[in-house]
């Protein structure tokens, strides 16, 4: 195997987990890029609209790295976290991990990205972020 196989998935609970399936790849069962992003996308957007507390647009992909393959069937685990706030923008890292060969837990880093949201109003103009609450 040309990958570097993990014992474990990170710590922590993953923000997304899907499943990739036939119709999600091309005829030799690899999983399409697209499809891939759009998960991705959704994951980021998770943590994005938390701290912008309402919606958010995806405003930029500033990078985007497929490490290795993802087939149907692996079992993909998506942990997005921010790295970065501004005035209205929230910038959230997102890596993913596949569990190939379930039964043997073969853990894989497949695709680490950087996405930026933009926290909207009814208008889908930008908006500024609320404060954070004092801890
Ligand atoms: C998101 C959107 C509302 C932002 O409106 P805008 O007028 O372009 O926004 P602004 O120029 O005021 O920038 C808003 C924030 O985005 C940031 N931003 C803008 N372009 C950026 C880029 N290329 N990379 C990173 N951040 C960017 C700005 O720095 C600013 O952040 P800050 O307020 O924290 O400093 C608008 O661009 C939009 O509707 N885009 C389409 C969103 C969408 O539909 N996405 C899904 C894919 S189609």
């Amino acid at each position: 195997m040309n990958e570097s196989t993990l014992n474990s998935l990170p710590e922590g609970m993953p923000t997304l987990r899907v499943m990739p399936m036939p119709s999600d790849a091309n005829v030799h069962g690899d999983v399409f890029g697209g499809w891939i992003m759009a998960q991705v996308d959704i994951a980021g957007a998770i943590p994005a609209a938390r701290r912008a507390n309402g919606r958010v647009g995806t405003v930029a992909v500033n990078s985007f790295l497929f490490k290795q393959p993802v087939f149907v069937g692996d079992l993909l685990s998506f942990y997005a976290k921010i790295i970065k706030t501004g005035r209205t923008s929230v910038t959230v890292n997102v890596e993913v991990y596949a569990e190939r060969n379930r039964l043997q837990a073969d853990i894989v880093k497949v695709t680490e990205a950087t996405l930026t949201y933009v926290a909207t109003g009814e208008d889908r103009r930008p908006r500024e972020l609320p404060t954070m609450p004092a801890v």
